[in-house]
């Protein structure tokens, strides 16, 4: 099944989703790529990045852009020639992308019991309202946690901004499907509106700046 979600999170916002099944080749003949991106594709070690990669095309070619219209810059950060904003995330089967008129991000992540292992590498203020006694839910939360914070440095991705110091995720149960999170990195300080959800044994997370 590759399109596994597309909808509009308000009227100038959309989330793609795909679940990566096909083939290389599959995905390869679909799409239109451009030199630097072939090239890319190419210096990929794994199939597996490939073909996440490659579905991140397919999405774009879903709503109505190709990879003639996105490009890189010196960070690594995609953006869309017509200014809107665009966030991409790829995790084994999954890929997934946001477009918005405001600056966005977005992770997907697989639910592994190894988060729990570096749960102190990202958080601090969390582990108040954390229960490590109930690991399933120890294990989304911290998930939750650990997408929200990639999902706010995709939006702001500052040299020096540690997910440990200088995010944190407010409160939150997971059937809330929603919290809020707060940046304070030097003089900087910003909120952030967190989204997130489960799909299979992944969470999707993305970020909105506060307005
Ligand atoms: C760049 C980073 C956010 C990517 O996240 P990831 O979970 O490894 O991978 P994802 O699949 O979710 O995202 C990859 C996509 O992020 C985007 N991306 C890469 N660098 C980016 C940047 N500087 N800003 C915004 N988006 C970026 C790209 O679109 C990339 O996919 P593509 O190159 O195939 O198009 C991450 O590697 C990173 O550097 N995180 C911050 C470092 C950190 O503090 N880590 C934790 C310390 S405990």
């Amino acid at each position: 099944m590759p399109l596994y979600k597309n909808f509009f999170f308000d009227s100038e916002t959309q989330i793609l989703v795909w679940k990566i099944t096909e083939t290389y080749q599959e995905l390869f003949s679909g799409v239109v790529l451009n030199m630097k991106n072939r090239e890319r594709l190419n210096g990929m070690k794994s199939e597996l990045h490939q073909r996440g990669f490659l579905s991140v095309r397919k999405l774009l070619q879903e709503a109505g852009y190709n990879d003639l219209e996105l490009y890189y810059d010196a960070f690594g950060k995609p953006h869309l020639k017509d200014d809107k904003n665009i966030s991409i995330t790829h995790s084994h089967e999954f890929s997934a992308i946001i477009i918005s008129n405001r600056p966005v991000g977005i992770d997907v992540e697989l639910h592994r019991e190894k988060i729990i292992r570096i749960a102190d590498k990202f958080t601090t203020a969390e582990v108040a309202y954390l229960n490590e006694l109930d690991v399933k839910n120890y294990i989304q939360k911290l998930t939750v946690i650990w997408g929200a914070k990639e999902a706010i440095f995709k939006i702001q991705n500052e040299k020096g901004i540690s997910f440990k110091e200088h995010i944190s995720v407010l409160q939150f149960e997971l059937d809330q499907l929603k919290t809020i999170a707060n940046l304070n990195f030097g003089n900087l300080q910003k909120k952030f509106n967190i989204h997130f959800e489960a799909i299979e044994n992944f969470t999707l997370v993305y970020a909105f700046e506060k307005r």
